[in-house]
């Protein structure tokens, strides 16, 4: 897509008045990118609306333009989606970052998609509600973007991805057309629900303008064991032992390797004196003894039956932060190693069967690179991240990563698995998309995509191609 480059520059400063488009170095490579490793942005401008109306202009003059946008939230994303590599004009929501409205009778908050993550959660709180979903870039992370990629977390477990708590949205269409998705309502039989195209369609069909979030009430006394087990396969015997007497919060796990990076980086105690391979953690509300005793009658038979050799609870809940940052902080303490990074998913029930091929599977082919897994495990969700060995070069790292990424994706598939369970498709996984989709739900796809963004405008290359 071409345009005069200048000329282009002054029509969007029209929009949103000079100030506010950005075509200098250091912010075309700020804003042209996402936490992806080893990705080299070339933006042609960044523009910084503040209204509704302003996104319609600049998406009409894209149009006529045929220029390409590139929408852009908090840029955490972990596959590419916001990446902007040939040229396209980066829409920022840094400004656009405003609670419109609550309503308590509702539990509605109505926001601006740029709002964060954590924002929305310490709103709710202040009004003695919560907002659940949440990850470790909730600091960062915009909810325009959260619902773009459809955001998992550590809570889904009890209380699912982010499109569970999408009530309305306001979306631009790629074509220019405003709408007004759902309007808060609980109960809708009216036809399709286009809301739900958008929330997980990764900026590809048009820009999300306002979004209606729905608060629940929040829980009591957050209460987290940690408990150590010998092997990962024995994770899903202890989650179902555990959901059977207590409804939980949250069911992480991660390998002894991936703790140790932790504990390394960050200079923190271990949990245990003596290691165990991989160890989960539980979250639970402790509102009633009850609760505690059924915890504690839980560990006491998987500790008898063998899958758990090691376990403590958290006694406070600044305990419980700490025994959290044991698994939150995983992400952080590699990224100086730029891992290669897998998000991927298969129902519950198949993980340990799954697990145990995949085991086998990356000790076969990548003998001499160090394998970590944690994730959301109670979800069926495992981030398996390829650390690279200092002083292999990133380009040849990931190359040396890609080729096994078939056979994993190939797993995957036979597992009838997700290759993406919450960090979306992107650019990183484009090439892969038909490991998890079929090949009729592609051309659907592309057909939908087509419909809302004719001139294929709005974030061109990610998810997949129209080819
Ligand atoms: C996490 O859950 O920590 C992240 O989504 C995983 C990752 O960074 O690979
Ligand atoms: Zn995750």
């Amino acid at each position: 897509m071409r345009s005069n480059a200048g000329e282009l520059i002054s029509y969007l400063a029209d929009i949103v008045g000079p100030r506010w488009v950005k075509t200098e170095p250091v912010d075309l490579n700020h804003y042209g990118k996402d936490w992806t490793n080893d990705v080299n942005p070339n933006p042609s401008a960044i523009v910084f609306p503040t209204s509704i109306e302003e996104i319609k202009l600049i998406v009409a003059l894209a149009n006529k333009k045929k220029v390409a946008l590139v929408p852009s939230g908090g840029r955490t994303g972990l596959s590419g989606g916001a990446l902007a590599k040939n040229s396209e004009v980066v829409v920022s929501f840094d400004r656009m970052n405003k609670i419109l409205e609550f309503n308590a009778v509702d539990r509605l908050i109505t926001c601006e998609p740029g709002v964060t993550t954590r924002t929305l959660q310490e709103f709710a709180k202040e009004k003695e509600l919560y907002y659940p979903v949440d990850f470790a870039s909730s600091g960062s992370s915009q909810l325009g973007g959260n619902v773009a990629t459809n955001a998992g977390g550590i809570k889904v477990i009890r209380y699912g991805m982010t499109r569970n708590w999408v009530q309305g949205m306001k979306v631009v269409t790629g074509e220019g057309q405003l709408l007004d998705l759902n309007r808060g309502l609980v109960k809708n039989a009216s036809g399709f629900d286009f809301r739900h195209l958008f929330i997980g369609s990764e900026g590809t069909l048009g820009f999300i303008t306002e979004l209606t979030i729905g608060l629940s009430s929040p829980p009591k006394d957050l209460t987290v064991m940690l408990i150590g087990l010998n092997s990962m396969i024995d994770t899903i015997a202890v989650l179902e032992a555990f959901r059977n007497k207590l409804t939980l919060n949250a069911f992480e796990f991660f390998s002894d390797k991936a703790l140790a990076h932790v504990v390394k980086e960050y200079a923190l105690q271990k949990p245990f004196d003596k290691g165990c391979e991989f160890y989960a953690l539980i979250e639970f509300e402790n509102t009633t003894s009850s609760n505690l005793d059924a915890a504690q009658s839980v560990f006491d038979h998987c500790f008898k039956c063998g899958l758990v050799v090691n376990g403590t609870i958290s006694q406070s809940s600044s305990d419980a932060k700490k025994l959290w940052r044991f698994r939150e902080d995983i992400t952080s303490a590699i990224s100086k190693y730029s891992p290669y990074k897998n998000d991927i998913s298969v129902r519950i029930s198949q993980v340990p069967s799954f697990l145990s091929e995949l085991d086998e599977l990356i000790k076969r082919i990548y003998p001499s690179f160090e394998a970590l897994f944690f994730g959301h495990i109670g979800d069926g969700n495992i981030h398996l991240n390829i650390v690279k060995p200092v002083g292999l070069a990133a380009k040849d790292f990931y190359k040396e990563c890609e080729k096994v990424t078939e056979m994993v994706f190939g797993l995957v598939q036979k597992f009838g698995g997700s290759i993406s369970a919450e960090h979306g498709i992107g650019v990183l996984k484009k090439p892969y998309l038909r490991y998890s989709r079929s090949k009729e739900e592609i051309t659907y796809m592309k057909a939908v995509k087509r419909m809302f963004d004719p001139n294929n405008i709005m974030n061109p290359g990610k998810l997949m191609d129209l080819g």
